[in-house]
């Protein structure tokens, strides 16, 4: 079997967001998709999705035939459809049991050759391998959403995973034209990791009542050069999704203080507030709704500005002490698939290591938190004055 000279075919379970985004970049590298999903609603809603964004492609001008790629889709209920396919990448409900089952279930219909994928965001890949009976060709290949803009895939290889597979499964997302990352089989992956500190110290100098939420998305945003401040950008992925991803990654890492989930955002969550898609969320969307202006204090949005760059530096930092992913790969995650102006291993060079040292010791010296810890990395590389980008690592 040869993914990557033949175009063979690629089945995805689960018609959501996520899958008709994965069954989209597959068709459009050359692969014929079959698209498996229990809801009819849900299928046929992605077959109509799919047609528009087909026929606004042809309007641009970015293909020349619209039927040509519309007839690589092919829309199924039933598994039993996949036989041929000899990769299939499931992107259905985030529930372990469901998927264990699905993943039993293929194997026992797809060739002993096939790769079996999983987009999960949260859950272990070890622990969905174990659902087969050959755990080696199962792996992680995690998307972002939308799955056809944002250029990054983490691939995930389970203690289970064959050796060579990963290797394999990034030179086929190449082709797919994406920018793959390997990364350890742990909570949050890099992305969903690295970028806890964004959310959570925003929230926290919030909670402090050090500011309001207006100012630390101006500190984010205008010096920073962060696309969207904590608050708005919680707002806009939805507080149904950002807070459970916190939570989950909180009690993964067996309730690590750094990743602590935020009362604030939790009672928002109970409320229904989820942000833009229900009209209110931190912010209000009504349209008559007033806009608060910033707090127009430099020393003031310069500090929370340092004090959540610093919180995202050491997390950075402390995935490479834990071997998470290269540095380039943690930089290039971040970059790709949540648009950070830059890495944050490279922030960490341009800044001085010793500078966020001493900032991560200030932060500390002032709580006494755990929370507040510097990596053992970054002290060493503080300490040394050493940069991760000049050879040295
Ligand atoms: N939404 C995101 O931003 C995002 C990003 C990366 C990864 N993910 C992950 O991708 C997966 C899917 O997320 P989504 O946002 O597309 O969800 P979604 O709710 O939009 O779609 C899930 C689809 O799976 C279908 N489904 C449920 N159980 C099924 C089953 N047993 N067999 C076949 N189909 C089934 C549902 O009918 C639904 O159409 C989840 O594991 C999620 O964690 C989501």
């Amino acid at each position: 079997m040869n993914l990557l000279n033949e175009k063979l075919p690629v089945g995805i379970i689960g018609s959501g967001a996520m899958g008709s985004g994965i069954a989209q970049v597959a068709a459009m590298a050359g692969h014929p998709v079959k698209i498996m999903d229990t809801s009819r609603e849900a299928l046929e809603k992605s077959r109509n999705n799919l047609g528009n964004i087909i026929q606004k492609l042809k309007e641009k001008g970015k293909i020349e035939d619209t039927g040509e790629l519309i007839n690589k889709f092919e829309f199924v209920t039933d598994l039993g459809a996949f036989s041929s396919c000899k990769l299939v990448i499931e992107a259905i409900v985030e529930n372990l049991e469901i998927k264990k089952k699905v993943f039993k279930e293929v194997e026992g219909i797809v060739a002993a050759d096939c790769i079996l994928a999983s987009n999960t965001s949260s859950l272990s890949i070890a622990s969905i391998a174990a659902a087969c009976n050959a755990p080696e060709r199962v792996i992680g290949i995690h998307f972002f959403n939308p799955a056809p803009l944002m250029a990054l895939v983490e691939i995930i290889p389970a203690v289970q995973t064959a050796e060579a597979l990963p290797n394999h499964v990034c030179q086929l997302m190449k082709q797919w034209g994406k920018a793959p990352v390997i990364v350890k089989d742990t909570p949050g992956f890099i992305v969903n990791r690295v970028a806890r500190p964004f959310y959570g110290e925003a929230l926290r100098i919030m909670e402090e009542g050090i500011a309001d939420m207006e100012t630390i998305d101006a500190a984010m945003t205008g010096l920073g050069g962060f696309r969207m401040g904590p608050f708005a950008l919680m707002d806009y992925i939805g507080h149904d999704v950002n807070y459970v991803v916190t939570e989950t990654v909180f009690q993964s890492f067996f309730y690590d203080s750094r990743y602590k989930p935020s009362f604030s955002q939790k009672r928002l969550l109970e409320a229904g507030w989820l942000g833009r898609k229900s009209g209110r969320g931190f912010y209000n969307y009504a349209p008559e709704a007033q806009v608060k202006p910033p707090v127009q204090d430099n020393a003031l949005q310069n500090m929370i500005f340092d004090r959540i760059l610093f919180m995202l530096i050491n997390e950075a930092v402390d995935a490479l002490h834990w071997n998470i992913a290269s540095k380039e790969d943690i930089d290039l995650a971040m970059t790709k698939g949540v648009n950070y102006p830059k890495g944050l291993l490279q922030w960490c060079d341009e800044l001085g290591a010793d500078y966020v040292l001493a900032g991560l010791e200030s932060l500390y010296g002032h709580y006494k938190e755990d929370r507040y810890r510097p990596s053992p990395l970054l002290r060493k590389y503080g300490i040394e004055k050493r940069r991760f980008f000049d050879g040295t690592f």
